[in-house]
């Protein structure tokens, strides 16, 4: 079989893989297509918790003829010892050859279900698009790789570099379809992250009215707890609708007075003191590093960091950011004292810059978006 006809099938698994739930988080996007020669004959994807493996979707569809055909997998199949698990079927099934992207990393497969193919004598080859395999999951490749969530650092700015102006203003920077894809950006994502800062100058929402949207946990970086109860982050997306998920984190043990307004407002308070952080004020600042730790146990595995500036600096210097995306606006904002995507206190030499790997860019409306990785899995 030509390389191009394999290419082209798992192409198809991919985007078959991209139409499960926008997000399915902790488990990761999976696609599979059987094809004899150039006819697809069966195709499965991951679309919920409870759904049955895609390869099962996919040999159902197939039926006889799956007998001697190719399946085609973004990801290895799951592990199972018995004669129901997926890797059974798929030799039961006369399957021939499987073409894989992607190994899972996860320890209970790792590999095993691969081997377990080879032993029953199919013909396995891995690796066919697997950087497209990994950006796909690159959500639960961190999770199990590090037990860390991804972190996505967002910002919005105009050509000449300002998030917003000099009295702080940063309403609609850029234009409404940009403003669509950010909420369609915050439904493939477990949390949006902001800082104090943001809450007491632009009291935003972080809600997600994306179609089929579900509201994303929203977090705020708040050392001394100082969040205003009336806050728009605790307020629901629509009326009706359950509270949204909100998580303050603090620096410091909150007055028992305090804890309680804030859990009543409908927060979960964490506190995640940097003790080295110690600044002239006096009170330390949030450990980012840890608190990532923290939150992957709760099940988080992916993050929108949304901002300020300064805790975009903070999260760049912690080294928790895995992928930047700038949206820039055609405007030109201006001032010195005008605020700019990362503030903190930047680096002396060029040569220190951080440095932005496999760029891209495309027009979003009358704006462009302009993205990279900071680190690849
Ligand atoms: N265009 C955009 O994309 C966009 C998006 C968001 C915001 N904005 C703009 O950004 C401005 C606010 O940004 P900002 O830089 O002033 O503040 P910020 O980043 O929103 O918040 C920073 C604050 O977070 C707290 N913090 C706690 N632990 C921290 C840690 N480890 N590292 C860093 N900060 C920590 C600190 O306050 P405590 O010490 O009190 O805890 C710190 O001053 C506003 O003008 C807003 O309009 C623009």
């Amino acid at each position: 079989m030509s390389d191009t006809l394999d290419t082209r099938m798992m192409a198809r698994a991919l985007e078959v893989a991209r139409t499960g739930f926008l997000n399915i988080s902790p488990d990761p996007h999976r696609g599979a297509i059987i094809a004899q020669g150039e006819h697809i004959v069966g195709e499965g994807y991951f679309a919920h918790k409870e759904s049955q493996d895609p390869e099962i979707h996919a040999l159902k569809a197939a039926g006889e003829q799956a007998q001697g055909a190719t399946l085609y997998l973004i990801l290895e199949p799951a592990y199972s010892l018995g004669e129901e698990g997926t890797v059974a079927q798929i030799v039961a099934a006369g399957i021939r050859r499987v073409v894989v992207a992607l190994r899972d990393p996860n320890p209970n497969v790792n590999g095993r279900s691969i081997q377990k193919l080879k032993t029953a004598g199919l013909e396995v080859s891995e690796g066919l698009l697997a950087s497209e395999a990994r950006h796909l999951n690159e959500f639960y490749l961190k999770d199990m790789l590090m037990r860390r969530p991804f972190v996505t650092m967002l910002s919005a700015m105009s050509l000449d570099g300002k998030m917003a102006t000099s009295m702080h203003d940063s309403q609609e920077i850029t234009s409404a379809p940009t403003r669509e894809y950010v909420h369609q950006l915050r439904a493939q994502y477990d949390a949006v992250m902001i800082g104090i800062n943001t809450v007491m100058h632009d009291n935003p929402q972080l809600s997600c009215k994306a179609l089929r949207g579900r509201d994303p946990w929203r977090i705020v970086i708040d050392s001394q707890g100082r969040i205003p109860l009336n806050s728009k982050v605790f307020q629901r997306s629509h009326p009706g609708q359950p509270r949204p998920p909100v998580i303050v984190v603090t620096a410091d043990d909150l007055p028992d007075e305090r804890l309680n307004a804030l859990r009543h407002a409908g927060a979960e308070v964490i506190c995640c003191p940097d003790e080295d952080s110690m600044g002239h004020d006096c009170y330390p600042r949030v450990d980012l590093d840890r608190l990532m730790l923290l939150l992957n146990r709760k099940n988080i595995t992916s993050i929108l960091l949304e901002g300020g500036g300064t805790l975009r600096a903070a999260a760049l210097k912690a080294g928790i950011v895995d992928k930047v995306q700038f949206l820039v606006a055609p405007k030109i904002i201006g001032g010195a004292m005008a605020k700019s995507p990362v503030e903190g206190e930047g680096v002396s030499f060029v040569y220190e810059a951080i440095d932005v790997k496999s760029m891209q860019w495309r027009p979003l409306g009358s704006d462009l978006l302009i993205e990279g990785y900071i680190s690849e899995l």
